[in-house]
């Protein structure tokens, strides 16, 4: 299929944002790092940084990002929320609902989400999200939202092949990536303006706790002052992740704070 190009993205880019600007990138450090680059000079919303190959791809917890050449859809969406810095975590849910939907609009491939924000397909990992997000004066500046999905690549060193898979290795089919670009920033600009308009996920609720793969399995709670079992009984409004112990009690547990895995390993 080839690398991508600068017109094939902007050619598959709809919704309102498409019109905007949009970067594709051989090989660069981080799109996180490009994007941010890029709203620090007054970008607006919209701005897609997309490369075919990232040296230092970020993930959460300060770890790294493998990012192999040509065959994953590595990108980042600038936003300019405006909303409270204490919603922005939110956000992270309301880019997984996207992601998968994307995923199912281009590929036709129905995708689970491991909360808060990871897809999985088989119970293996497929897409990460990293959000990354500048404050000033107590305001949102605008936010980097990163999306790496591992949409063709042909295998996973073995460190990682019992975690992670990619569309292509779950499907046996090669996934059109400029198209899922393109599916993935529409879902997104939808899920982001209903989110914004009710100031938090009660609107996107029940579709979240459908795509949860977790949902009323065991559960366990990795929180450092304790881990805990328990059953998942879905999000609530602030993104939070209801949790009902063996005692009966329901904890609502924080993303960031706390991870959450299955009793059978990651998911
Ligand atoms: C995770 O750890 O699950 C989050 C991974 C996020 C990876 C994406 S790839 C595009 C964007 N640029 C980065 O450096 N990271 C994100």
């Amino acid at each position: 299929m080839g690398f991508l190009t600068e017109e094939q993205v902007r050619e598959a880019r709809i919704g309102s944002w498409s019109g905007g600007r949009t970067v594709v990138l051989l090989e660069t450090d981080s799109t996180n790092i490009q994007c941010r680059r890029l709203a620090e000079e007054g970008s607006p919303e919209g701005t897609l940084v997309v490369a075919e190959r990232q040296t230092a791809g970020k993930g959460r917890r300060g770890r790294s990002w493998q990012s192999p050449a040509g065959t994953g859809v590595w990108m980042s969406l600038l936003l300019r929320p405006g909303c409270r810095p204490e919603t922005v975590p939110m956000l992270t849910l309301v880019a997984a609902l996207a992601v998968e939907r994307g995923i199912r609009e281009a590929t036709g491939l129905a995708s689970q989400i491991k909360w808060p924000n990871d897809l999985v397909l088989n119970r293996k990992k497929i897409c990460g999200i990293l959000l990354e997000t500048r404050v000033t004066g107590g305001k949102t500046d605008f936010v980097v939202a990163g999306i790496g999905i591992n949409a063709n690549i042909p295998e996973f060193p073995e460190e990682l092949r019992e975690k992670a898979t990619s569309l292509y290795l779950e499907s046996g089919e090669k996934a059109d990536r400029a198209a899922l670009i393109g599916r993935v920033t529409a879902a997104f600009e939808e899920y982001y303006r209903i989110f914004l308009e009710s100031g938090d996920l009660t609107p996107l609720l029940s579709e979240y706790n459908e795509r949860l793969v977790s949902l009323g399995g065991a559960v366990r709670v990795l929180d450092p002052k304790g881990e805990y079992g328990g059953t998942c009984l879905g999000i609530n409004a602030g993104g939070e992740l209801l949790v009902k112990g063996e005692d009966g009690q329901v904890t609502a547990v924080v993303s960031g704070e706390v991870s959450v895995r299955g009793v059978y390993g990651y998911v």
